[in-house]
């Protein structure tokens, strides 16, 4: 093992479970979170806030640059500020998730997120949910897993999920936007949303959150990961 802390990476489409799974395991280890898809939410956010186009990708560059976010880790959530703003909420929404996914495609975004991401990795250990964890950020990670569901299955679960937030959605409408960002999240040229060579494929359609998260944490105990 390298004397840096142990990373578990966590990959896959959207709705697959990533973010709720890396959060439980990280609480049960006391190891550090990071949710890559809220970098790229808060670039989104930040450039319709000033007035940047989603596709200036010099400027992009610049403003994921000099970014001013915040990550607060509460119990059971994390509160993100933009800027001094709480925007836990906003990037929530399918609107910030799809604007995401586009910058998500330039390469001078990514390279300007890409040291941000790699300062999360601090003892005991990191969790890091996202894309391309395993491939490009943190290509020596201990463990690497890739999460799937069907399309559907993620369809159904962001719609409950929006449910439980109060918030209005179409499951049909749901479905076609979960086919269009795996398209574009799978197709780009940079980093594009595949298995790291060395990942563990799990299909989470019929598993329950605990089933994953304790085939992860086991995971982690055959390797000598856990205390
Ligand atoms: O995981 P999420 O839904 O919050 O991610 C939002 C978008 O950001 C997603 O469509 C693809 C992009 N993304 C990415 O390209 N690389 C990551 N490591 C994380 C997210």
């Amino acid at each position: 093992m390298s004397n840096k802390a142990a990373v578990l990476t966590v990959d896959g489409p959207g709705g697959a479970g990533k973010g709720t799974i890396s959060r439980l395991v990280a609480d049960r280890l006391g190891w550090q979170l990071l949710d890559s898809g809220a970098l790229y939410r808060l670039t989104a956010l930040a450039a319709r806030r000033h007035d940047v186009a989603l596709d200036d990708e010099p400027a992009l560059a610049r403003l994921t640059i000099g970014l001013d976010v915040v990550f607060l880790a509460e119990e059971d959530t994390t509160r993100v500020l933009l800027e001094d703003e709480d925007v836990s909420r906003e990037i929530r929404t399918e609107q910030a998730g799809d604007a995401a996914s586009q910058i998500a495609s330039l390469p001078s975004v990514r390279q300007a997120l890409l040291q941000r991401q790699r300062d999360f990795r601090r003892p005991p250990g990191l969790v890091a949910d996202g894309r391309d964890m395993g491939t490009v950020v943190f290509p020596d990670a201990e463990l690497k897993v890739f999460l799937t569901a069907s399309p559907e299955e993620r369809a159904r679960r962001r719609y409950l999920q929006l449910q439980d937030a109060g918030v209005d959605a179409s499951l049909s409408s749901l479905l076609k936007e979960i086919q269009a960002r795996d398209a574009r999240d799978m197709q780009r040229s940079v980093a594009p949303l595949v298995p790291a060579d060395d990942a563990i494929e799990l299909d989470t359609t019929s598993l329950s959150i605990p089933e994953v998260v304790e085939r992860l944490t086991e995971w982690l105990a055959e390797r000598g990961l856990t205390r």
